[in-house]
């Protein structure tokens, strides 16, 4: 990020017809003039920062731009997202775009769908204090305390259940007393339970199965001759279905099935 100091000499900025109030706000401990109603990260951006990392989707998905913050003649250090926080007055501020949590290594394959395996890879989930600073931190309102108290009684289910909205933000991480990286233990917790616990879609291995059976080859083949153009056109042409379809719809073409 470059930083450079806007240093903008009046109160409001004109863009078009709109007039609107500068407000000051401090990134890592400089004073900008911004916009009022902007977020963090367009406040920034405003500033002159340049953002070659900690952003991304900048719509409160990929969870890149964790930033700290405290307001005036308050102690709290409040946490956000810079692309979801809109900016106030007088606000000091720093982007953590990276948590150095611990992330266990391990080899996913051999790793059973039993507790004890995230408490021989995790034995830090035991030293949570349930302060539930965690959950307070989440901008994603997972309730990321339960999550913890669920791996601790072993039930995998309700953790990847309870942390489904976690986008990896890291800022629970940030807060909490007991050195506790939630958002991988949850992740782990979710892995275990998609591909070790939850059952297997009966049309998914029948699908597998016709795959493997070499069903498609001829189809594949075929396509394999066609040059872009011809590509093009015919996936242009396929059948596709209606807007209205019913629950019953199915291709008039049922070769491919
Ligand atoms: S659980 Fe933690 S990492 Fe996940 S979204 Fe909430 S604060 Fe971010
Ligand atoms: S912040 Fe840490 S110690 Fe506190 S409840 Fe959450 S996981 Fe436990
Ligand atoms: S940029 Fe993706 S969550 Fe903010």
């Amino acid at each position: 990020m470059g930083i450079e100091d806007n240093n903008k000499s009046g109160l409001k900025e004109k863009s078009g017809k709109v007039e609107k109030e500068l407000i000051p706000i401090y990134v890592m401990g400089k004073r900008y003039l911004v916009p009022e109603g902007l977020t963090i990260m367009k406040a920034m951006e405003y500033a002159g920062f340049q953002y070659i990392w900690g952003c991304g989707c900048r719509g409160g998905i990929c969870g890149a731009c964790g930033t700290v913050y405290r307001k005036p003649k308050d102690y709290h250090i409040y946490v956000g997202l810079a692309c979801q926080t809109i900016a106030e007055p007088d606000m000091y501020l720093a982007q953590i775009p990276f948590y150095p949590a611990n992330r266990a290594i391990c080899n996913f394959a051999e790793v059973r769908a039993e507790p004890e395996e995230l408490f021989k890879l995790y034995p830090e989930i035991f030293r949570c204090l349930a302060c539930n600073s965690c959950t307070k931190a989440c901008p994603m309102e997972v309730p990321v305390m339960d999550v913890i108290s669920a791996v601790k009684q072993g039930n995998i289910a309700r953790a990847a259940e309870l942390s489904f909205s976690c986008i990896q933000c890291g800022l629970c991480t940030s807060r909490c007393l007991g050195e506790l990286p939630q958002y991988h233990i949850a992740q782990l917790a979710r892995r275990i339970y998609g591909s070790k616990i939850t059952p297997r879609d009966k049309h998914l291995m029948e699908m597998v199965e016709a795959v493997k059976s070499g069903k498609y080859q001829a189809a594949l083949e075929e396509l394999m001759k066609y040059d872009l153009p011809q590509l093009k056109s015919t996936y242009r042409s396929r059948e596709t279905e209606p807007e209205m379809a019913g629950e019953d719809w199915t291709p008039k073409n049922r070769n491919l099935l």
